[in-house]
């Protein structure tokens, strides 16, 4: 990555033609010990994850399928606000580039007029309750054709260049977000969660609306300093809500 201007992230860079997930590779290379901001990229997965134990569609040489090594040495509490801030960069990243309009579906899907576009998924390492390691495994679906959606998929995804109309270059998409990840990385390290919060709440196509999540069943009205959703009941109670998968229902 000839114009890579960052301090740590995305370097040392692993790429490869197909893994097995790029989230599987980065727990062997922590293992190994790798360094905090080694990046692991495959043009395809044959056994992508997704959240809640499903699979992530991987086809070859058409998105980003990477996963990033963060040790933040942080208390395990806080691993939601790394999930929050990552669909930051991304969604800053794909509007600056683009001009596509990408909002953040709470926790960290990533959605254009409706169908998701990214998804991400961490997995952590603790040591007596601190955070020590985390794979920041992110997908973008970044020149797919419908076609190379399964069937299953079809009315709920859709990729840069189609939301688009035009191609995205990988590289320059992958430089862009490696810059804006380290940006709001460091400024959480710095800052704390606060100044994530806004912006993700600004980004948020959750907020305002009503939500059934976690057993509950209300309005999303913001996030607390831990990075859980607050959901205001139809009794006039708000109850914190931590990640788990969002489905919006009819009123
Ligand atoms: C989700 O929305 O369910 C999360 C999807 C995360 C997919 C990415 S692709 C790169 C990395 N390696 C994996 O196996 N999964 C993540």
């Amino acid at each position: 990555l000839a114009k890579l201007k960052t301090n740590k992230l995305g370097r040392p860079l692993f790429l490869f033609d197909q893994l097995d997930s790029t989230q599987n590779e980065a727990q062997r290379r922590l293992s190994e010990g790798a360094e905090e901001g080694s990046l692991i990229l495959a043009e395809e997965q044959t056994a992508g994850k997704g959240r809640l134990g499903r699979s992530w569609h991987s086809p070859p040489g058409k998105g980003l399928w990477m996963s990033l090594i963060l040790k933040p040495d942080i208390p395990f509490a806080s691993a939601p606000h790394l999930t929050l801030l990552t669909a930051v960069a991304l969604c800053r990243c794909i509007r600056r580039l683009t001009k596509i309009e990408a909002l953040i579906k709470w926790p960290n899907d990533l959605l254009v007029a409706g169908k998701k576009i990214s998804g991400i998924l961490l997995e952590t390492r603790l040591e007596e309750e601190r955070l020590v390691s985390v794979a920041a495994g992110i997908g973008i679906c970044v020149n797919l054709e419908q076609a190379d959606f399964p069937a299953e998929l079809q009315d709920k995804a859709t990729s840069l260049m189609l939301a688009g109309g035009e191609p995205v270059d990988r590289e320059v998409l992958l430089v862009a977000f490696l810059e804006e990840m380290e940006h709001w990385y460091e400024l959480y390290l710095r800052e704390g969660f606060a100044p994530i919060r806004t912006v993700w709440e600004a980004l948020s196509t959750s907020l305002q609306r009503r939500v059934a999540v976690g057993g509950v069943e209300g309005m999303a009205v913001g996030l607390n300093e831990q990075g859980a959703l607050l959901v205001r009941l139809d009794d006039g109670r708000t109850v914190p809500i931590f990640s788990s998968n969002i489905a919006e229902s009819t009123p």
